[in-house]
């Protein structure tokens, strides 16, 4: 009887350290958690990590073709390709906006006026390396599914201005201006290739749609063409613009 009584004391005590090494262990782990979470930053899914200075450099070189471009973030990707950015405050040189059938034709000329005041066409003959990309701000009201839908649009072409010009030089081209990227600049990004004319016309009608199933809310007024220069035609890389509202 004796025995049987120590059995169950030794049992008892056994159970008990059992039950208090449980809660240290948990205490611990927990101690473990508090320890490591303050260094991990929230993650989107990524094959891989960059940090914020390592991603500007793969984006300039690889995505503004080494050139200087305007500086985003990455707020998400969706299916079909789209990304979100937010875009930090950034200074464009602009032209006024037009009305033409021609939309090849109003790119180029302005793309001119706007690489001559980068050639040195301004007050201080200020000239800069190149940058990237020729953004045109495109306005159109009614369908683009009416016959010729460029003839009912207005283009503004924008050129990037870089910080490190400072205030920069008034151009001699009086019909140029210069404007800022409305404050916190969210927009959903769709890249393709190939030509603007008729291509590109599809592929805003596609990215509407995609965006339309993905319920998410964009400007229906206006959207950008952001063009990035490749090597040749071929090589060119555009993108459309839509604004987050
Ligand atoms: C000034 O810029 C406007 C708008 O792009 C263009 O139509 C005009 O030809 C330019 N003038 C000169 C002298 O380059
Ligand atoms: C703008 O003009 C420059 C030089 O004239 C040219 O190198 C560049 O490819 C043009 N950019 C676009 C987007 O047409």
């Amino acid at each position: 009887m004796k025995n049987n009584r120590t059995d169950l004391h030794i049992a008892l005590t056994v159970l008990s350290l059992i039950l208090i090494f449980d809660h240290v262990s948990a205490a611990l782990s927990q101690y473990n958690l508090l320890y490591e979470s303050p260094r991990e930053q929230p993650m989107h899914p990524r094959t891989f990590f960059l940090t914020a200075s390592q991603e500007r450099k793969v984006v300039n070189e690889v995505l503004c073709e080494g050139k200087d471009c305007p500086e985003f973030r990455v707020v998400n990707d969706f299916s079909n390709f789209i990304q979100e950015r937010l875009y930090s405050d950034a200074n464009f040189l602009s032209t006024p906006s037009q009305n033409s059938c021609d939309v090849i034709g109003t790119l180029n000329a302005a793309n001119e006026s706007l690489e001559k005041y980068r050639k040195g066409e301004n007050e201080r003959g200020r000239k800069f390396y190149p940058v990237a990309p020729l953004l045109a701000q495109i306005y159109h009201v009614s369908s683009i599914k009416t016959r010729y839908p460029w003839c009912k649009m207005s283009i503004m072409v924008n050129m990037y201005i870089p910080p490190y010009l400072g205030i920069p030089p008034a151009p001699t081209n009086n019909s140029l201006s210069f404007k800022r990227l409305p404050k916190a600049f969210h927009v959903y990004v769709y890249t393709f290739t190939g030509g603007i004319e008729y291509r590109m016309l599809m592929e805003l009608e596609s990215f509407r749609s995609t965006l339309d199933a993905l319920m998410l809310c964009y400007n229906q007024e206006r959207f950008y063409l952001a063009t990035y220069k490749g090597i040749n035609e071929v090589e060119d890389r555009h993108e459309i613009w839509l604004e987050h509202c």
